[in-house]
């Protein structure tokens, strides 16, 4: 059985992009036999954007309700919350100990931060993939399931790993990324990519109305319902193509390169399929909410599980460097 590992930041509504590049899959995977699942809500690396408590703590919860509502598996995973772990900030030190400032200067997330002309910068956010690259490692998983900007991340808790086992001996497995292969970028309301920072999203769980407005608001050109359009460039067909059934985009994407839809109507039809798609998740949410004592013990079970895996592992890192003695020594 392979072990898989990955988080999810808390760090607003998770909206089709999420869904679509990442939580889908951790889902699927977590219902497959095959696959023993660690997966966590990363409220420590949230904290380098959130500065307001009640809104860490609401995102934590509701993205814990989220994941259970689309169905992820409660038996055999490991569904737990990052700071729920401390031994996570001691790997953390550790592996700052071993990881050059260089090395992270060059990571995309902190160019990107830079470039913007970011001001003040954190040390959380340059430490970011030090963090992930403990998270990672620290539960010996052989896939981490992310979207594509993530792939930098895993590959840095690789080259992390590979230092580690080189200085110090054989501790850390060298994990592979799974990237999603039908999706490598959801576009978002504006045609950029989706992203609660861009606030250009279509959530997830949002209420009938806010969803409504959100689908609407997808940007189109203006052209008319009979003249033929290239589905690709069209936005809301890009997003209806993943949530309705094939049949049915085959006969939208037809009337678009041969004219007879409108915007207007494909949006309906978007609208429509969403709904559609996400209502066992909505009925189910909708009772978890009210069952807050499920969700908390879920919770704590796969904290407890995942505390056991980190245990270990730090006892073993702790001799390996020195910062326990490995045999008892004569006073
Ligand atoms: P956001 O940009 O909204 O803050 P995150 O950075 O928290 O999203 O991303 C969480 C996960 O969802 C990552 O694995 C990321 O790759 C995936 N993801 C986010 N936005 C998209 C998108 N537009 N298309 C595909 N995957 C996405
Ligand atoms: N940085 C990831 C994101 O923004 C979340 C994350 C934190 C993660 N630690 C992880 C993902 C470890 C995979 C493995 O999406």
């Amino acid at each position: 059985m392979k072990r898989v590992l990955s988080g999810m930041q808390p760090s607003g509504k998770p909206h089709l992009g999420n869904y679509l590049g990442a939580m889908r899959q951790h889902v699927a995977l977590s219902n497959d036999k095959n696959y023993e699942c660690f997966y966590f809500i990363a409220n420590y690396h949230a904290l380098t954007t959130v500065r307001k408590a009640d809104d860490l703590r609401n995102w934590t919860h509701n993205l814990a309700l989220d994941y259970l509502a689309l169905g992820l598996d409660t038996e055999r995973t490991a569904f737990f919350i990052q700071s729920a772990i401390p031994e996570l900030t001691e790997l953390t030190w550790i592996f700052d100990c071993i990881t050059n400032v260089g090395f992270l200067e060059r990571a995309h997330a902190w160019k990107d931060a830079k470039a913007k002309g970011k001001k003040d910068p954190s040390m959380g956010l340059f430490n970011y993939p030090v963090l992930m690259s403990a998270d990672i490692l620290m539960y010996l998983p052989s896939l981490v399931p992310v979207g594509k900007d993530q792939k930098q991340h895993v590959e840095m808790a690789r080259d992390i790993a590979q230092s580690f086992n080189h200085l110090f001996g054989n501790t850390f497995s060298l994990p592979d990324p799974i990237i999603g292969d039908d999706v490598s970028v959801v576009p978002g309301t504006d045609g950029q990519k989706m992203s609660k920072s861009y606030g250009n999203t279509i959530d997830i769980f949002a209420d009938e109305d806010e969803l409504k407005s959100q689908v609407f608001s997808v940007k189109t050109d203006s052209m008319g319902v009979n003249e033929p359009k290239d589905p690709s460039k069209v936005i809301p067909f890009q997003l209806y193509k993943f949530f309705a059934p094939q049949s049915d985009v085959k006969e939208v994407e037809d009337k678009l390169r041969n004219g007879g839809i409108g915007y207007g109507d494909l949006k309906k039809k978007l609208f429509e399929a969403l709904i559609e798609y996400f209502a066992d998740a909505r009925a189910k949410r909708a009772k978890l909410v009210k069952d807050p004592k499920f969700v908390a013990d879920v919770l704590s079970k796969g904290a407890t599980r995942a505390r056991e895996v980190a245990h270990a592992i730090m006892a073993d890192v702790r001799k390996k460097t020195g910062l326990s003695s490995s045999t008892t020594r004569a006073t």
